[in-house]
């Protein structure tokens, strides 16, 4: 059986890139004992920043991304601070939010999750619903132990910030994230099958399924 890896330190998506890669007969060890510091103010920078880290540590061909939720109405924060979107520090000037300072805390990633979704809820309180849209975006990097990047692809899925968090499902922003067709729904309302059909992740994973045909055929 084909052997690939996947780099990354979180334990949500391994379980989500995985279900979704069930089908393709390959195998995807995960990778987690690398974790490269993200330096860069957009999504793609830092992909390849984990590619090329995880890959190297890996020695083999290694699938790595880096995701986060766009909020126009929050200047499209949290964005590539998705993650530690709590740990930072804001201002807002002229109503525009911007981040001014970033202190890593040592929470756990369960309770980051959970103060992420309360500050993005707590900002946009007085936010009216024709201006809540949201979009997950994610870039997905596939790299070799020499450094070259052989695929890439993005991916995105377009929905909502509801006004309070719904759902134990999904991971991060899932609870107050309704998806465009959920029927108001959150991701963390959806079970694993039901999100992993129409999240950015499934998108871009079915392009890699696809250059992964090609891969495996030359
Ligand atoms: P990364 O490890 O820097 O790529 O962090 C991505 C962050 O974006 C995660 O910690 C989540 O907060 C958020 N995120 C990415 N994808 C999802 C998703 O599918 N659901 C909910 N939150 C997500």
């Amino acid at each position: 059986m084909k052997k690939f890896f996947i780099g990354t330190t979180n334990p949500n998506k391994i379980r989500e890139i995985g279900g979704i890669l069930r089908s393709t007969g390959c195998e995807f060890e995960p990778i987690g004992t690398v974790d490269p510091e993200e330096t860069e103010d957009n999504f793609e920078g830092n992909a390849i920043i984990k590619a090329l880290a995880y890959a190297k540590a890996s020695r083999g061909i290694t699938i790595s991304e880096d995701s986060g939720i766009l909020i126009p109405s929050l200047n499209n924060l949290p964005g590539p601070w998705s993650a530690r979107f709590s740990d930072c520090k804001l201002e807002k000037e002229n109503g525009i939010y911007r981040i001014l300072e970033y202190h890593e805390s040592a929470l756990s990633r369960e309770d980051i999750d959970r103060k992420n979704n309360e500050l993005v809820l707590d900002l946009m309180k007085d936010v009216p619903f024709s201006k809540r849209v949201a979009k997950f975006c994610v870039i997905l990097i596939v790299a070799n132990e020499r450094g070259n990047i052989l695929f890439k692809a993005s991916g995105e899925s377009t929905g909502w910030i509801s006004t309070e968090m719904h759902g134990m499902n999904g991971f991060g922003y899932d609870p107050i994230f309704v998806g465009g067709d959920t029927h108001g729904k959150t991701y963390a309302e959806l079970d694993n099958m039901r999100k992993n059909l129409r999240s950015h992740r499934k998108k871009v994973l079915d392009e890699f399924k696809a250059w992964l045909g090609f891969y495996l055929k030359k």
